[in-house]
Protein backbone atom coordinates (compact mmCIF):
# COMPACT_ATOMS: atom_id res chain seq x y z
CA UNK A 1 0.00 0.00 0.00
CA UNK A 2 0.81 3.39 -1.08
CA UNK A 3 0.73 5.99 1.63
CA UNK A 4 0.64 9.70 0.77
CA UNK A 5 2.97 11.31 3.45
CA UNK A 6 1.35 14.39 4.36
CA UNK A 7 4.63 15.28 6.52
CA UNK A 8 7.37 13.72 4.30
CA UNK A 9 10.27 15.36 6.34
CA UNK A 10 8.99 14.93 9.17
CA UNK A 11 10.61 12.13 11.54
CA UNK A 12 10.66 11.26 15.15
CA UNK A 13 11.01 14.61 17.63
CA UNK A 14 15.12 15.30 18.17
CA UNK A 15 13.52 15.37 21.98
CA UNK A 16 12.58 12.09 21.80
CA UNK A 17 15.48 10.45 19.73
CA UNK A 18 18.04 12.79 22.75
CA UNK A 19 15.88 11.44 25.88
CA UNK A 20 16.17 7.72 24.58
CA UNK A 21 19.77 7.86 23.68
CA UNK A 22 20.16 9.36 27.44
CA UNK A 23 18.44 6.68 28.99
CA UNK A 24 20.43 4.11 26.91
CA UNK A 25 23.95 6.03 28.02
CA UNK A 26 22.66 6.38 31.42
CA UNK A 27 23.15 10.36 30.54
CA UNK A 28 22.48 12.99 32.64
CA UNK A 29 19.41 14.22 30.79
CA UNK A 30 19.16 17.87 29.87
CA UNK A 31 17.74 17.84 26.75
CA UNK A 32 14.01 17.72 26.93
CA UNK A 33 12.23 20.65 28.47
CA UNK A 34 10.43 18.77 31.59
CA UNK A 35 11.14 19.38 35.04
CA UNK A 36 12.64 16.78 37.17
CA UNK A 37 11.06 17.45 40.74
CA UNK A 38 8.21 16.90 42.18
CA UNK A 39 5.08 19.13 41.98
CA UNK A 40 3.11 20.04 44.97
CA UNK A 41 1.20 17.56 46.65
CA UNK A 42 -1.30 19.76 47.12
CA UNK A 43 -2.67 19.85 43.37
CA UNK A 44 -2.23 16.00 43.58
CA UNK A 45 -4.14 15.33 46.55
CA UNK A 46 -6.89 18.05 44.44
CA UNK A 47 -7.19 15.62 41.26
CA UNK A 48 -7.17 12.56 43.63
CA UNK A 49 -10.11 14.52 45.76
CA UNK A 50 -12.15 15.53 42.03
CA UNK A 51 -11.65 11.74 41.42
CA UNK A 52 -13.51 10.36 44.79
CA UNK A 53 -15.69 13.21 44.44
CA UNK A 54 -16.95 11.84 41.21
CA UNK A 55 -15.82 14.50 38.83
CA UNK A 56 -14.92 11.98 36.03
CA UNK A 57 -17.07 12.57 33.09
CA UNK A 58 -16.89 14.83 29.92
CA UNK A 59 -16.40 18.21 31.24
CA UNK A 60 -17.78 21.41 29.02
CA UNK A 61 -16.22 21.18 25.78
CA UNK A 62 -14.61 24.71 26.87
CA UNK A 63 -13.88 23.37 30.00
CA UNK A 64 -15.03 23.59 33.73
CA UNK A 65 -16.53 26.96 34.36
CA UNK A 66 -14.88 27.37 37.57
CA UNK A 67 -11.17 26.73 36.35
CA UNK A 68 -12.44 29.35 33.13
CA UNK A 69 -13.04 31.41 36.10
CA UNK A 70 -10.17 31.63 37.51
CA UNK A 71 -8.28 32.12 34.27
CA UNK A 72 -9.79 35.14 33.82
CA UNK A 73 -8.88 36.14 37.53
CA UNK A 74 -5.27 35.31 36.61
CA UNK A 75 -4.90 37.40 33.32
CA UNK A 76 -6.48 40.06 35.25
CA UNK A 77 -4.26 40.54 37.69
CA UNK A 78 -1.25 39.82 35.36
CA UNK A 79 -2.26 42.12 32.46
CA UNK A 80 -5.12 43.71 33.94
CA UNK A 81 -7.69 42.95 31.52
CA UNK A 82 -11.47 41.69 31.10
CA UNK A 83 -11.52 38.18 29.34
CA UNK A 84 -14.91 36.55 29.14
CA UNK A 85 -14.92 33.17 30.28
CA UNK A 86 -17.63 32.29 28.60
CA UNK A 87 -16.70 33.26 25.01
CA UNK A 88 -12.85 34.35 25.23
CA UNK A 89 -10.74 31.08 26.89
CA UNK A 90 -11.27 27.30 26.29
CA UNK A 91 -8.98 24.29 28.15
CA UNK A 92 -7.10 22.21 25.87
CA UNK A 93 -5.27 19.72 26.16
CA UNK A 94 -1.67 20.95 26.31
CA UNK A 95 -0.69 24.20 24.52
CA UNK A 96 0.27 22.11 22.00
CA UNK A 97 -3.24 21.02 21.13
CA UNK A 98 -4.45 24.98 21.13
CA UNK A 99 -1.55 25.75 18.56
CA UNK A 100 -2.99 23.00 16.42
CA UNK A 101 -6.73 23.53 16.55
CA UNK A 102 -5.92 27.70 16.21
CA UNK A 103 -3.85 26.98 12.80
CA UNK A 104 -6.40 23.96 11.56
CA UNK A 105 -9.45 26.61 11.99
CA UNK A 106 -7.66 29.90 10.52
CA UNK A 107 -4.99 28.37 8.15
CA UNK A 108 -6.01 27.52 4.71
CA UNK A 109 -4.12 25.65 2.15
CA UNK A 110 -1.90 28.21 0.09
CA UNK A 111 -1.42 30.72 2.96
CA UNK A 112 1.98 31.98 4.65
CA UNK A 113 2.32 31.92 8.13
CA UNK A 114 5.74 34.25 9.10
CA UNK A 115 7.29 32.48 12.04
CA UNK A 116 10.99 33.51 13.34
CA UNK A 117 13.88 31.18 13.64
CA UNK A 118 14.89 29.27 15.31
CA UNK A 119 11.10 28.21 16.60
CA UNK A 120 9.90 25.23 18.16
CA UNK A 121 9.94 22.84 16.13
CA UNK A 122 6.16 22.15 16.13
CA UNK A 123 4.84 24.86 14.33
CA UNK A 124 6.05 24.18 10.85
CA UNK A 125 4.51 20.90 10.24
CA UNK A 126 1.51 21.99 12.02
CA UNK A 127 1.38 24.59 9.08
CA UNK A 128 2.17 22.27 6.61
CA UNK A 129 -0.36 20.05 7.30
CA UNK A 130 -2.94 22.30 6.84
CA UNK A 131 -1.59 23.23 3.95
CA UNK A 132 0.03 26.15 4.28
CA UNK A 133 3.84 27.46 3.96
CA UNK A 134 5.72 28.52 7.35
CA UNK A 135 8.38 31.80 6.38
CA UNK A 136 10.70 32.12 8.86
CA UNK A 137 12.56 35.13 9.68
CA UNK A 138 15.74 34.90 11.03
CA UNK A 139 16.06 36.14 14.67
CA UNK A 140 18.82 38.71 14.77
CA UNK A 141 22.34 37.66 16.56
CA UNK A 142 23.57 37.31 19.50
CA UNK A 143 20.46 38.43 21.04
CA UNK A 144 17.78 36.71 19.34
CA UNK A 145 15.49 39.66 18.46
CA UNK A 146 13.06 39.87 16.35
CA UNK A 147 14.49 42.56 12.90
CA UNK A 148 11.31 44.37 12.19
CA UNK A 149 12.53 45.46 8.80
CA UNK A 150 12.40 41.81 8.21
CA UNK A 151 9.11 41.01 9.06
CA UNK A 152 7.54 42.98 6.66
CA UNK A 153 9.88 42.43 3.80
CA UNK A 154 8.43 38.53 4.16
CA UNK A 155 4.84 39.87 4.15
CA UNK A 156 3.02 39.16 1.16
CA UNK A 157 -1.18 39.24 -0.04
CA UNK A 158 -1.05 35.40 1.40
CA UNK A 159 0.54 35.98 5.01
CA UNK A 160 -2.37 34.75 7.52
CA UNK A 161 -0.84 34.64 10.66
CA UNK A 162 2.77 35.87 12.21
CA UNK A 163 3.78 33.42 14.70
CA UNK A 164 5.52 34.93 17.81
CA UNK A 165 6.64 33.37 20.78
CA UNK A 166 8.24 34.75 24.23
CA UNK A 167 9.88 33.98 26.23
CA UNK A 168 11.23 32.11 23.67
CA UNK A 169 11.98 28.29 23.15
CA UNK A 170 14.81 27.50 22.27
CA UNK A 171 17.00 31.00 22.86
CA UNK A 172 15.19 32.16 26.71
CA UNK A 173 15.06 35.79 25.10
CA UNK A 174 12.22 37.33 25.35
CA UNK A 175 10.03 40.45 23.66
CA UNK A 176 9.95 43.99 24.85
CA UNK A 177 6.97 46.97 24.87
CA UNK A 178 8.76 47.98 21.82
CA UNK A 179 8.23 44.78 20.12
CA UNK A 180 4.66 45.49 20.63
CA UNK A 181 4.09 48.40 19.08
CA UNK A 182 6.25 46.95 16.12
CA UNK A 183 3.90 44.21 15.61
CA UNK A 184 0.64 46.59 16.19
CA UNK A 185 2.09 49.06 13.65
CA UNK A 186 2.64 46.28 10.68
CA UNK A 187 -0.40 44.28 10.88
CA UNK A 188 -2.87 47.74 11.47
CA UNK A 189 -5.37 47.89 8.41
CA UNK A 190 -4.49 44.19 7.10
CA UNK A 191 -6.47 40.90 8.02
CA UNK A 192 -2.99 39.21 9.56
CA UNK A 193 -3.85 37.05 12.69
CA UNK A 194 -1.42 37.16 15.69
CA UNK A 195 -0.69 33.59 17.57
CA UNK A 196 1.45 34.74 20.37
CA UNK A 197 2.65 31.70 22.28
CA UNK A 198 3.30 32.61 25.89
CA UNK A 199 4.08 28.82 27.43
CA UNK A 200 6.37 30.49 29.45
CA UNK A 201 4.87 33.27 30.96
CA UNK A 202 5.82 32.94 34.10
CA UNK A 203 9.35 31.95 33.56
CA UNK A 204 11.25 36.13 33.40
CA UNK A 205 14.20 36.53 34.86
CA UNK A 206 16.10 39.44 36.20
CA UNK A 207 12.72 41.84 37.52
CA UNK A 208 11.71 41.79 34.00
CA UNK A 209 8.08 42.13 33.05
CA UNK A 210 6.37 39.33 30.38
CA UNK A 211 5.01 41.28 27.35
CA UNK A 212 1.78 39.54 26.55
CA UNK A 213 0.08 40.73 23.39
CA UNK A 214 -2.23 41.07 25.86
CA UNK A 215 -1.42 44.06 27.20
CA UNK A 216 -2.40 45.29 23.95
CA UNK A 217 -6.00 45.94 23.04
CA UNK A 218 -5.34 46.68 19.52
CA UNK A 219 -3.59 43.27 19.02
CA UNK A 220 -6.03 41.86 21.60
CA UNK A 221 -8.49 41.64 18.57
CA UNK A 222 -6.61 39.50 15.79
CA UNK A 223 -4.85 37.56 18.50
CA UNK A 224 -4.63 33.80 19.38
CA UNK A 225 -2.54 33.54 22.78
CA UNK A 226 -1.82 30.08 24.05
CA UNK A 227 -0.53 29.10 27.59
CA UNK A 228 0.42 25.75 29.52
CA UNK A 229 -0.31 24.80 32.75
CA UNK A 230 2.63 21.65 32.04
CA UNK A 231 4.76 24.22 31.95
CA UNK A 232 3.47 26.62 35.08
CA UNK A 233 2.89 24.26 37.49
CA UNK A 234 6.09 21.63 36.41
CA UNK A 235 3.33 19.17 35.37
CA UNK A 236 4.00 18.23 31.37
CA UNK A 237 2.38 15.24 31.51
CA UNK A 238 -0.51 16.13 32.68
CA UNK A 239 -1.36 17.66 29.41
CA UNK A 240 -3.43 20.96 30.13
CA UNK A 241 -3.04 24.65 28.68
CA UNK A 242 -5.72 27.06 27.23
CA UNK A 243 -6.07 29.71 25.06
CA UNK A 244 -7.43 33.21 24.79
CA UNK A 245 -9.22 34.75 21.86
CA UNK A 246 -11.72 37.44 20.68
CA UNK A 247 -15.10 35.50 20.45
CA UNK A 248 -15.57 35.34 16.88
CA UNK A 249 -12.27 33.72 16.23
CA UNK A 250 -12.72 31.63 18.98
CA UNK A 251 -16.02 30.26 17.94
CA UNK A 252 -14.28 28.68 14.79
CA UNK A 253 -11.67 27.46 16.75
CA UNK A 254 -13.77 25.51 18.73
CA UNK A 255 -15.54 23.96 15.91
CA UNK A 256 -12.34 22.21 15.49
CA UNK A 257 -11.10 21.71 19.52
CA UNK A 258 -14.48 19.82 19.99
CA UNK A 259 -13.72 17.38 17.36
CA UNK A 260 -9.82 17.19 18.27
CA UNK A 261 -9.78 15.94 22.19
CA UNK A 262 -13.57 17.73 23.03
CA UNK A 263 -12.68 18.03 26.29
CA UNK A 264 -10.04 17.75 28.94
CA UNK A 265 -9.62 15.32 32.05
CA UNK A 266 -12.44 16.61 34.17
CA UNK A 267 -10.60 16.07 38.10
CA UNK A 268 -7.56 17.77 36.43
CA UNK A 269 -9.16 21.23 35.37
CA UNK A 270 -11.30 21.47 38.93
CA UNK A 271 -8.03 20.98 40.99
CA UNK A 272 -6.00 23.62 38.75
CA UNK A 273 -8.94 25.87 39.26
CA UNK A 274 -8.25 25.12 43.04
CA UNK A 275 -4.74 25.73 42.75
CA UNK A 276 -4.66 28.84 40.63
CA UNK A 277 -6.68 30.79 44.03
CA UNK A 278 -3.56 31.19 45.44
CA UNK A 279 -1.27 33.57 43.20
CA UNK A 280 1.85 32.94 44.87
CA UNK A 281 1.67 28.90 42.96
CA UNK A 282 2.20 31.04 39.87
CA UNK A 283 4.06 33.91 40.85
CA UNK A 284 6.53 32.32 42.49
CA UNK A 285 8.31 30.25 39.46
CA UNK A 286 10.28 33.04 38.17
CA UNK A 287 12.37 33.04 41.52
CA UNK A 288 12.76 29.69 41.86
CA UNK A 289 14.07 28.88 38.12
CA UNK A 290 15.95 31.96 38.16
CA UNK A 291 18.03 30.52 41.15
CA UNK A 292 18.24 27.46 38.87
CA UNK A 293 19.87 29.02 35.81
CA UNK A 294 22.20 31.32 37.94
CA UNK A 295 23.41 28.13 39.79
CA UNK A 296 23.96 26.16 36.59
CA UNK A 297 25.49 29.51 35.53
CA UNK A 298 27.77 28.72 38.32
CA UNK A 299 28.53 25.68 38.33
CA UNK A 300 29.66 26.41 34.65
CA UNK A 301 31.74 29.33 35.20
CA UNK A 302 34.95 27.42 34.57
CA UNK A 303 34.16 25.68 31.17
CA UNK A 304 34.91 26.50 27.86
CA UNK A 305 31.35 26.43 26.96
CA UNK A 306 30.23 30.10 26.72
CA UNK A 307 26.80 30.85 27.74
CA UNK A 308 24.25 33.01 25.73
CA UNK A 309 21.77 35.54 28.11
CA UNK A 310 18.93 34.03 28.84
CA UNK A 311 16.18 36.58 29.92
CA UNK A 312 13.28 33.73 30.65
CA UNK A 313 12.12 30.13 29.92
CA UNK A 314 14.11 26.78 31.40
CA UNK A 315 17.06 26.87 28.33
CA UNK A 316 20.05 27.95 28.67
CA UNK A 317 22.33 28.31 25.50
CA UNK A 318 25.88 27.12 25.55
CA UNK A 319 28.33 28.20 22.47
CA UNK A 320 31.28 25.52 22.04
CA UNK A 321 33.31 26.77 19.20
CA UNK A 322 36.08 27.10 21.84
CA UNK A 323 35.95 23.19 22.35
CA UNK A 324 34.96 22.22 18.43
CA UNK A 325 34.08 22.55 14.80
CA UNK A 326 32.18 19.18 15.37
CA UNK A 327 28.58 19.75 13.44
CA UNK A 328 26.25 20.43 16.68
CA UNK A 329 23.94 17.31 15.81
CA UNK A 330 27.40 15.08 16.49
CA UNK A 331 28.45 17.30 19.17
CA UNK A 332 25.38 16.65 21.58
CA UNK A 333 25.37 12.50 20.31
CA UNK A 334 28.81 12.70 21.90
CA UNK A 335 28.20 14.34 24.63
CA UNK A 336 25.89 12.20 25.75
CA UNK A 337 27.46 8.68 24.44
CA UNK A 338 30.79 9.80 25.70
CA UNK A 339 30.52 12.12 28.67
CA UNK A 340 27.05 10.98 29.85
CA UNK A 341 25.31 14.61 29.42
CA UNK A 342 22.29 14.89 26.95
CA UNK A 343 21.54 18.62 25.36
CA UNK A 344 19.44 19.58 22.06
CA UNK A 345 21.75 20.66 19.06
CA UNK A 346 20.16 24.45 18.00
CA UNK A 347 20.66 23.72 14.30
CA UNK A 348 17.28 21.41 14.71
CA UNK A 349 15.26 24.75 15.50
CA UNK A 350 16.17 26.37 12.20
CA UNK A 351 14.72 25.81 9.04
CA UNK A 352 17.64 25.77 7.30
CA UNK A 353 19.42 23.75 9.98
CA UNK A 354 22.28 26.30 10.66
CA UNK A 355 25.10 25.00 12.26
CA UNK A 356 26.22 27.68 15.00
CA UNK A 357 27.82 25.70 17.13
CA UNK A 358 25.23 26.09 19.69
CA UNK A 359 23.37 23.19 22.25
CA UNK A 360 20.28 23.97 24.37
CA UNK A 361 20.89 22.46 28.20
CA UNK A 362 17.44 22.74 30.19
CA UNK A 363 17.84 23.85 33.86
CA UNK A 364 14.66 22.88 34.66
CA UNK A 365 16.18 20.12 37.13
CA UNK A 366 17.44 19.76 40.97
CA UNK A 367 20.54 21.32 41.72
CA UNK A 368 22.52 17.82 42.61
CA UNK A 369 21.39 16.95 38.26
CA UNK A 370 22.69 20.45 37.49
CA UNK A 371 25.71 20.19 39.61
CA UNK A 372 26.38 16.63 38.10
CA UNK A 373 26.02 17.65 34.71
CA UNK A 374 28.40 20.96 35.16
CA UNK A 375 31.79 18.94 36.36
CA UNK A 376 31.47 17.14 33.92
CA UNK A 377 31.19 19.63 31.02
CA UNK A 378 33.35 21.69 32.88
CA UNK A 379 36.15 19.01 32.05
CA UNK A 380 35.69 18.81 28.11
C1 LIG B 1 7.35 27.22 22.93
C2 LIG B 1 6.47 26.07 23.29
N1 LIG B 1 5.18 26.09 22.92
C3 LIG B 1 4.33 25.09 23.22
C4 LIG B 1 4.77 24.00 23.93
C5 LIG B 1 3.79 22.89 24.21
O1 LIG B 1 3.28 23.03 25.50
P1 LIG B 1 2.36 21.86 26.13
O2 LIG B 1 3.29 20.87 26.75
O3 LIG B 1 1.49 22.55 27.12
O4 LIG B 1 1.59 21.27 24.99
C6 LIG B 1 6.11 23.91 24.32
C7 LIG B 1 6.60 22.72 25.02
O5 LIG B 1 7.77 22.45 25.08
C8 LIG B 1 6.97 24.99 24.00
O6 LIG B 1 8.26 24.97 24.38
Amino acid sequence: MQIQSKLPNVGTTIFSIMSKMALEHNAINLSQGFPDFPLSAELIDGVHHYMKEGMNQYAPMPGVPVLRQRISEKLNRAYGISVDMDTEITVTSGAIEAINSAMTAVINAGDEVIIMDPAYDAYEPIINVNGAKAIGVSLTQPDYGIDWESVKARVSDKTRMILINSPHNPSGAIITAEDLRQLEALTRGTDILVLSDEVYEHIVFDGQEHQSVLRSPELRQRSIVTYSFGKTFHATGWRIGYMITPPELMAEIRKVHQYNTFTVHTPTQYAIADHLENPVNYESIAAMYQQKRDYFLEQMKDSRFVPVKASGTYFQLMNYSQISDMPDTEMAEWLTKEHGVASIPMSIFYQDRQDNKVLRFCFAKGEETLKAAAEILCKI
